[in-house]
């Protein structure tokens, strides 16, 4: 297949009242705007005591409202300047500039300041920053002055600190490479983990890219720990007590088994809510990744650690829980069936479940964050995210079946519980 840039002839376009040449730089009805105002005037009024939903759909209005003021031409020039802003915030983190700001916050600092403690150019700086104050992730009250704000300081936390850093490496490589890997491939998408479009671009998938970056891997796990702090967990809205009533208290009983658990984050939230349901609670993944996971304030809180590939049987037989949480959308639908038939061949047929956390796409308007990491995980591992229909799809091909799913806002993924069929 041969691709060609196409611009739709002038010509074609009066047969679309509302697409007319002119419609690109006009200013969009002023009673359309109004009615968005006073909806999002009414959800901010709900915001200081809102729910997870009611804030996601606040900010979902901000953005319908963003992109009705804007003017067509001005959202496509948007876009096409988002990457200058990733590069520019990424060489910000590597200079520790938020840090520093954090540090100075009664007054800030200056970029020659700035300067004196990075090492960088001063005119750098300034070039950098203005990008910064633009995105509104530090405030700029004087000429070349730079104070911290609550981003600024989200920055200096692991979720920024880490994440940042984490994901543009991890990610940009590719990123700015698969248009040039679809045209290579008939834009056919890509179904297997070793020949995804990572693997094209710079000659290794995810997993094995990080284990042999030891910083970036760190990173990772930080990030992984820290990216849903203040959001409501999976057992906010499973019904945990409906599976701990019925469960074996044997000594020996596992209850809950957290596959791809990373730090074990997770688990040291489930044992803080739950401390007294019986049964162990065990933290598997990958020995290198465990080597970095506090085990002695893991044992503290009651989680076991168990180094484990889940591309391997589980030797965990009959725990009344299997729980994988951002785990299926790093894979393509032949090894998700892998890893089932491996906790499916340790599965109590009547008693034990797998809990599923991951977002579930809505047929119609996925939010952009979901949509966005569906094209990150096709392109560092083949992964992606599903919709109902494809979950029931791959989970019946393991001789699996949903029993419920319970669906959270548009950044939260839903939770589904699973049962041998
Ligand atoms: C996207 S992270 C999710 C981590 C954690 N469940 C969470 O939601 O924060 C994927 C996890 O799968 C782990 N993983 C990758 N390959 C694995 C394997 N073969 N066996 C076990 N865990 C693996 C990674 O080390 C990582 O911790």
């Amino acid at each position: 297949m041969t691709a060609t840039a196409v611009s739709m002839p002038n010509s074609a376009l009066p047969a679309f009242p509302n697409l007319s040449p002119a419609s690109s730089s006009e200013a969009p009805p002023r009673s359309d705007l109004l009615t968005l105002v006073d909806r999002i005037r009414h959800a901010a009024a709900n915001e200081h005591n809102a729910s997870p939903d009611s804030h996601s759909q606040l900010l979902t209005l901000i953005d319908e409202l963003k992109l009705a003021v804007e003017t067509p031409n001005e959202t496509v020039l948007r876009l096409i300047y988002q990457p200058p802003q990733n590069a520019a915030l990424r060489t910000v983190m590597d200079m520790g500039i938020c840090p520093l700001l954090v540090q100075h916050a009664h007054r800030g600092l200056s970029a020659s300041e700035l300067a004196s403690h990075t090492g960088a150019e001063r005119a750098l700086i300034v070039r950098l920053m203005r990008v910064m104050v633009a995105l509104g992730l530090c405030d700029n009250p004087s000429t070349e002055v730079y104070l911290p704000n609550s981003k600024t300081l989200a920055l200096t936390q692991p979720i920024g600190r880490d994440g940042v850093p984490c994901i543009y490496d991890l990610t940009l490589p590719t990123l700015s490479k698969l248009p040039d890997y679809f045209r290579d491939h008939q834009y056919v998408m890509p179904r297997e983990y070793k020949s995804c479009p990572m693997q094209w671009a710079v000659g290794q998938s995810q997993f094995e890219w990080l284990a042999q970056r030891k910083l970036s891997q760190t990173r990772f796990n930080s990030y992984m720990a820290s990216r849903r702090q203040g959001k409501p967990a999976w057992f906010d809205t499973f019904p945990v007590e409906r599976l701990s009533r019925t469960a074996v208290t044997r000594d020996d009983a596992v209850f809950l088994v957290d596959v791809g658990g990373n730090q074990g984050h997770d688990l040291v939230r489930f044992r803080k809510r739950f401390p007294s349901v019986a049964g162990r609670v065990v933290l598997q993944d990958l020995p290198k990744v465990l080597a970095s996971a506090p085990a002695s304030s893991l044992k503290e809180d009651g989680v076991e650690t168990m180094g484990y590939s889940f591309f391997d049987p589980q030797p965990v037989k009959g725990a009344r829980i299997y729980y994988f949480r951002a785990i299926f959308h790093d894979w393509p639908d032949d090894i998700c069936r892998q890893i089932l038939a491996n906790t499916v061949s340790a599965m109590d047929a009547e008693y034990s479940r797998i809990v599923i956390v991951d977002f579930v796409l809505p047929d119609t308007h996925a939010p952009l964050l979901q949509s966005s990491l569906d094209i990150q995980m096709m392109s560092i591992g083949a992964g992606a995210e599903r919709s109902e229909s494809q979950w029931k799809e791959l989970l019946g091909s393991a001789g699996l079946e949903i029993r419920s799913v319970w669906r959270n806002g548009p950044g939260m993924e839903s939770v589904m519980e699973v049962a041998v069929r």
